[in-house]
């Protein structure tokens, strides 16, 4: 039996971020979930993270908040509700007061404490990813402490917050650029893959059957993001966004990558936030790549019914 990957997850709960917990705090060893602004205000997402670890019985994992806003633009990340997570950012069950406590340590700071004191460290961010960008700032010798960064973030295609914008990349772009250019190797989960693995009715009903605590809970929350991004998007059910830039560390059979440079746009007026993937390959006589040197291994391809198989079956083994 292989050691479990030590990661700590950097999330905006948000639905997708709560599945993302329950499949790496199962499939790794989970040294702690950061949160940050994004899907809701950092309150809301810092109580639905406490709220998740309850529900599913990982009172254990420490929970640490850090940033409530972009590094440097205006935040315009909506908090009005009318978005796909609801106004409590985790619309759909009955959310109870959490009394889980919270670290008094920034989000920031646990994870470079984090990073020197684990090997192999892992960082996973599913949100607008400030935290990240500010600790690598704040702290420049983490580069040498992380292992990778696997990211639910970006497009090789199309985007979400804007025609080419995803959103976690659009909601801080100078944050996404600080790891894009940090050297540390990136897997780059976007949604030209992750619109692929949709949460449809009978994902869910057979969630809902399971029965337990934490089933009917993700069955709930489910059901709510579904309804909103088959309003919002005509999709068939709630995209599995942030699972799968865990599974990406799981199961190298459920995402394909490819290497490539990818540039974050600051300056675009219609293309701020985009992910901009050169596709253009290497030369064939030198194999230099025709861009600039890659920096991400980008997904570009996912076996859904692997991803579901892996994430049902982890489901089954919560109360
Ligand atoms: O664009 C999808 C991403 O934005 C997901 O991480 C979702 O939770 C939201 O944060
Ligand atoms: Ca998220």
């Amino acid at each position: 039996m292989t050691a479990k990957i030590p990661a700590i997850i950097d999330c905006d709960p948000g639905h997708d971020d709560v599945m993302g917990i329950l499949l790496g705090a199962r499939t790794m060893d989970l040294k702690g979930i950061t949160t940050v602004f994004g899907n809701a205000s950092l309150p809301k997402t810092t109580k639905n993270a406490r709220y998740a670890v309850e529900v599913a019985g990982l009172e254990h994992i420490p929970i640490a908040a850090g940033y409530d806003r972009p590094l440097l633009r205006e935040d315009e990340s909506a908090d009005d509700g009318a978005g796909a997570h609801g106004k409590t950012g985790l619309d759909g069950p009955v959310i109870h007061e959490p009394t889980v406590p919270i670290l008094e340590e920034h989000a920031v700071d646990f994870i470079y404490r984090t990073a020197k004191e684990t090997e192999n460290l892992h960082l996973i961010p599913v949100g607008p990813m400030t935290n990240i960008g500010a600790a690598i700032r704040r702290y420049p010798d983490i580069v040498d402490h992380i292992t990778e960064i696997s990211l639910m973030g970006g497009s090789t295609t199309m985007g979400n917050a804007t025609a080419v914008a995803e959103f976690n990349i659009w909601a801080d772009a100078e944050a996404a650029h600080i790891i894009f250019t940090s050297g540390i190797p990136i897997k780059m989960v976007g949604l030209n893959v992750t619109r692929q693995v949709n949460a449809t009715p009978a994902y869910r009903k057979q969630i809902r059957d399971m029965g337990s605590r934490t089933a009917v809970a993700v069955a709930d929350m489910l059901d709510f993001y579904s309804e909103r991004l088959k309003i919002l998007y005509g999709l068939p059910g709630g995209s599995m966004h942030d699972p799968l830039a865990v599974a990406a560390l799981i199961d190298p059979n459920i995402l394909t990558f490819e290497s490539m440079h990818v540039a974050i746009e600051l300056a675009g007026t219609n293309t701020y936030g985009m992910t901009v993937c050169d596709y253009r390959g290497r030369r064939t006589d030198t194999g230099e790549p025709r861009g600039e040197k890659p920096n991400a291994e980008v997904a570009v391809a996912v076996d859904a019914d692997r991803f579901w198989k892996l994430f049902l079956d982890i489901l089954q083994t919560y109360p």
